[in-house]
């Protein structure tokens, strides 16, 4: 049968004495089922059967390309991570495959407790042993190693833009074909640019060494002149190397009266099986979560933001194509903005390294090459690598979404006074206009505040932020900063210098990098281990939590809502609630009857919230008075009002 590849290993029954530590093999069957995937993400079966004495090192490699030594997988699963049978010999696993435009084969290990296995992955953990292989499987091989993958869009500076980029593995002409009716993707073009990265644009171990894998053509291409506020539809690819599904996305409007967005920082990926480096399972639920909130939306024009730490790929490139196809639900359907994180970009030698940075191996030697190829944000922000890789792009721009401007920024490369980011935002925040964008909101992925205690390790930055960047924030009215970098999600007062603001003017500080990223231990103090350190919240710490998740934004002219959706159970938990320069006649926050109604349904979701800020009791207390009058909530906000209709909590255990 083509599709079944058993292995059988004799040699040990031809010997017939079982060397010191190994096993007695009777028959040993290794297969793999099917030996041929359609498309990016089907899945096989692993399987075996006949180990007589199966051991806790027992283990099978996962390869790619099938050329790849013994030590040079790419990942591993243990065999008593299958199920209870796997102690009688036998057992199974099922996993998705990505593409990553090459056959995947599998090997069986035995597994030792030698000396010679205590090679340790990245983070110190000891890797499976190579010695006494016993199993090749046959290739798995993908019908088509040109389907297009990686599909995401941006949006461009012009309104009637989209922005759309994929890979393939070979440089082939491509297009992406699209229109309003589904069935009828009548409009074509072809892509502006096609270009790759090579291993000499990698500046530093792990990713310029055996680890390298080709990324394949990035190709990328502008939609131009939408209809405003349209659904349109599209596919991408060529006929010589197939299409991808059809992808949907509502086009930008200019000058739209409301906001919508979700933003996260610290996503990272997750695959069913062990590498070298730390992965990011968290991260799954959370996109379930965004999937969801994406099918109950509606025809509305949507945005997501991601704030740097992006795939944590680190120098292992497959967890970039792992990264894309996990996200592609997302980042297909709705432009995906992002800003630099560390894990982007730092190595030892990056340009701007002050002596006060902790800027060092956090990049795995990418040294921003894939992050600044792979997306294409508005604006031409570059800065040479230094290395005679391509620039770094994508550092700073902004762009007007409805009623809010948003900056985003590098905490990565040089912000300090005189130099061009610094002027860049100087100029930027004094240009906006507050008629047109009544609020301002900040993102980038290291915090200018945070009371978390691994914010010491950021401290040297976080200070040089504030130091540079605050009076620039404050002067300019900013509403809101967003950042990462911090596995947690906090709420900061209105503050400036430390000191909340009880007039509540002064730009909110919120951390937002739960989106995936590993866990970080709580701040509370624990009484097991007295000399842990913990830091005692802060008065200008409002709220803050450890749970998985991402906020949804939501702006009227009046009012800018975050919220706080926990990827433990899909549920609001906190809301942020900011008011526009205009909101106040007299000092005096002015509320519409629709601002009642959607604060009274935000305020049912937030019970997990210790505290809400000033305004947010005042908009309470409001709330009761009108609702007292009689005074109903009018409909408005009907895209808002129509998400919240419609987003139903599902399963934790449903898979995206
Ligand atoms: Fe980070």
């Amino acid at each position: 049968m083509e599709c079944l590849i058993i292995v059988i290993f004799v040699a040990f029954l031809l010997v017939g004495i079982p060397l010191k530590g190994s096993i007695i093999v009777t028959a040993l069957q290794f297969e793999v089922l099917p030996s041929k995937l359609n498309s990016s993400g089907d899945s096989v079966t692993i399987s075996w059967d006949g180990i007589e004495s199966p051991s806790h090192y027992n283990w099978i490699g996962v390869y790619n390309p099938p050329e790849s030594s013994d030590e040079h997988f790419i990942g591993y699963i243990m065999l008593n991570e299958s199920s209870a049978e796997w102690a009688s010999g036998k057992g199974s696993f099922t996993l998705q495959l990505v593409n990553i435009r090459a056959p995947y084969e599998f090997r069986l290990f035995e597994g030792t407790t030698h000396a010679s296995n205590k090679i340790k992955d990245f983070e110190g953990n000891i890797l499976p042993s190579i010695e006494k292989r016993w199993a090749v499987s046959t290739k798995v091989e993908f019908a088509n190693y040109n389907e297009p993958m990686h599909v995401h869009l941006a949006l461009t500076s012009n309104a009637d833009e989209m922005r759309v980029m994929f890979v393939t593995k070979d440089e082939i002409p491509s297009f992406v074909k699209y229109g309003q009716d589904k069935t009828q993707l009548h409009l074509t073009t072809d892509q502006e640019t096609s270009l790759t990265y090579y291993v000499t644009d990698m500046c530093d171990y792990p990713a310029n060494s055996y680890y390298w894998r080709d990324p394949g053509f990035i190709h990328n291409a502008v939609l131009k002149g939408l209809d405003s506020g349209k659904r349109y539809f599209y596919q991408v690819g060529s006929d010589e190397g197939g299409w991808s599904p059809t992808f949907s996305f509502v086009s930008h409007v200019p000058q739209n009266e409301e906001t919508v967005g979700f933003l996260y920082g610290d996503l990272g990926t997750s695959f069913p099986y062990h590498t070298y480096q730390y992965v990011q399972p968290e991260s799954i639920n959370t996109l379930k979560w965004l999937k969801r909130d994406f099918d109950a939306i509606g025809d509305v024009p949507i945005f997501v933001s991601h704030i740097g730490d992006i795939s944590y790929a680190r120098g292992l490139p497959w967890l970039w194509d792992e990264f894309f196809h996990n996200v592609q639900p997302i980042a297909a359907n709705a432009p995906y903005h992002v800003c630099i994180g560390n894990h982007e970009y730092n190595w030892p030698q990056q340009p701007f390294q002050p002596e006060w940075s902790p800027y060092h191996h956090d990049g795995g030697g990418e040294c921003g090459v894939p992050y600044s190829l792979q997306f294409q944000m508005p604006g031409n922000s570059s800065l040479a690598t230094g290395t005679g890789a391509p620039d770094t792009r994508n550092l700073y721009y902004s762009m007007d979404i409805g009623v809010v401007h948003f900056l985003y920024y590098s905490t990565e490369t040089d912000f300090l006074p005189g130099s061009e980011q610094y002027t860049f935002i100087a100029n930027d925040l004094q240009s906006v206009d507050r008629k047109r964008t009544p609020f301002i909101v900040f993102l980038g992925h290291r915090p200018i505040y945070s009371s978390d205690h691994l914010a010491g390790v950021t401290a040297p930055v976080t200070q040089q932020l504030r130091a540079a960047l605050e009076p620039l924030l404050v002067e300019n009215k900013v509403s809101l900063a967003l950042s990462g970098h911090i596995h947690k999600y906090e709420r900061i007062c209105s503050v400036q210098n430390y000191t909340c603001d009880e007039t509540g003017k002064s730009p909110t500080h919120v951390v937002i990098g739960m989106a995936g990223a590993i866990h970080q231990p709580v701040d509370e103090p624990m009484p097991n281990h007295p000399t842990y350190p913990w830091f005692p919240e802060p008065d200008w710490s409002l709220f803050r939590t450890f749970q998985w998740g991402y906020v949804r934004l939501h702006a009227t002219r009046q009012k800018l809502t975050l919220q706080y959706v926990g990827n433990h159970d899909g549920l609001v938990h906190d809301v942020i609630e900011i008011p526009s320069p205009d909101s106040f006649q007299d000092g005096t926050f002015v509320e519409s009857e629709q601002q009642v109604s959607i604060f009274e349904d935000m305020s049912k979701s937030s019970s997990d919230g210790t505290k809400l800020s000033w305004w947010v009791s005042t908009l309470g207390l409001f709330a009761v008075f009108l609702v007292g009058l009689g005074i109903g909530a009018t409909i408005s906000g009907l895209a808002w009002r129509r998400l919240r209709a419609q987003w139903q909590q599902i399963s934790p255990d449903e898979t995206l």
